[in-house]
């Protein structure tokens, strides 16, 4: 049965002129047939430049139309429109404009885990891999940092810089369960945690790395450690294995994404077929939107 869809999807990819794009939280059968796996950076950087008329965006709502802001004139597919995030539906446009009103000399950096409409009233838009970068670059030394309450904390960490923080986190990581990552680590203590910046402090002070995806990815790859113990949504440890058949990984902290795991081979082949779910924003919201995320490739590409 998999390898009839998986024919039939590689054969509607050819007639459709499409590119399947994979985040790293994807089931396994999705990062397998995907044609480029990566962070929410990486695939934005692959949406705005590949050549195919069609992208199938294998990853949640607001990925998807970071896609399609970025290369309007393409058709972006979501083959399953409920694959939303709740950490980006904790922010709306009036709330923002409020917090605004109090901080009127601050410039607002967004986190991409965002709608589209409250980008379009950013100053510029950051994904894990580049936040601490573009808060850097940003004239001015007040920021409003949202909608991520536990990356904020991160880089206002790291930055000289007054940061008000917005009081919104990811269900997943933010409930990440310290007990199961401390006995990860008892049973294997020569391995090294890994964990996401979305996680609490607290996870942090365990780690021995705070990293986005990609940054996981590139650090097991300069390490000569063998063991690692993946502190983020458990997609990512099918990711590495098969990046790196040498070394073993294991979940920490039991983070799982839900709505990542919506996406299924059937309605892939089907989204190609009927070419749908369109994502689609009112051509303002997305200009606005476009000039937040084009500031943050600018510093970071
Ligand atoms: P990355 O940018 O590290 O891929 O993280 C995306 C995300 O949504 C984390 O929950």
């Amino acid at each position: 049965m998999q390898n009839k869809q998986i024919s039939e999807i590689r054969n509607l990819k050819d007639e459709q002129d499409a590119v399947i794009l994979a985040h790293s939280y994807q089931p396994p059968e999705i990062q397998d047939i995907a044609d480029h796996v990566g962070d929410s950076l990486e695939l934005s950087r692959i949406a705005a430049s590949t050549e195919s008329s069609v992208i199938v965006f294998c990853g949640v709502k607001f990925m998807a139309e970071t896609a399609h802001i970025l290369s309007p004139e393409k058709t972006v597919l979501l083959p399953e429109p409920d694959a939303g995030c709740p950490l980006a539906d904790c922010i709306e446009v009036p709330a923002l404009k409020s917090m605004q009103e109090l901080y009127p000399d601050a410039l607002t950096v967004l986190y991409v885990n965002s709608p589209a409409d409250v980008k379009a009233e950013s100053y510029a838009c950051c994904t894990s891999a580049n936040a601490l970068a573009v808060v850097e670059s940003a004239p001015s030394d007040e920021i409003i940092f949202a909608p991520d309450r536990n990356l904020g904390t991160f880089i206002s960490r790291q930055s000289d810089k007054t940061i008000h923080i917005w009081n919104g986190a990811c269900r997943s990581h933010a409930i990440a369960d310290l007990q199961d990552m401390k006995a990860r680590m008892e049973e294997w203590p020569d391995a090294e945690l890994l964990v996401h910046p979305e996680t609490p402090p607290a996870a942090w002070e365990l780690a021995h790395a705070v990293l986005g995806t990609g940054g996981m990815i590139r650090y097991v790859g300069e390490s000569s450690v063998e063991r690692f113990i993946i502190g983020t949504e458990e997609g990512m440890v099918y990711r590495l294995r098969k990046l790196y058949p040498d070394r073993v990984f294991t979940t920490g902290g039991n983070i799982y994404c839900i709505n990542m795991k919506k996406i299924t081979l059937q309605k892939i082949s089907d989204s190609l077929r009927e070419l749908k779910p369109v994502i689609e924003l009112d051509p303002r919201t997305r200009e606005k939107a476009f000039a937040a995320v084009a500031r943050m490739t600018e510093v970071t590409g």
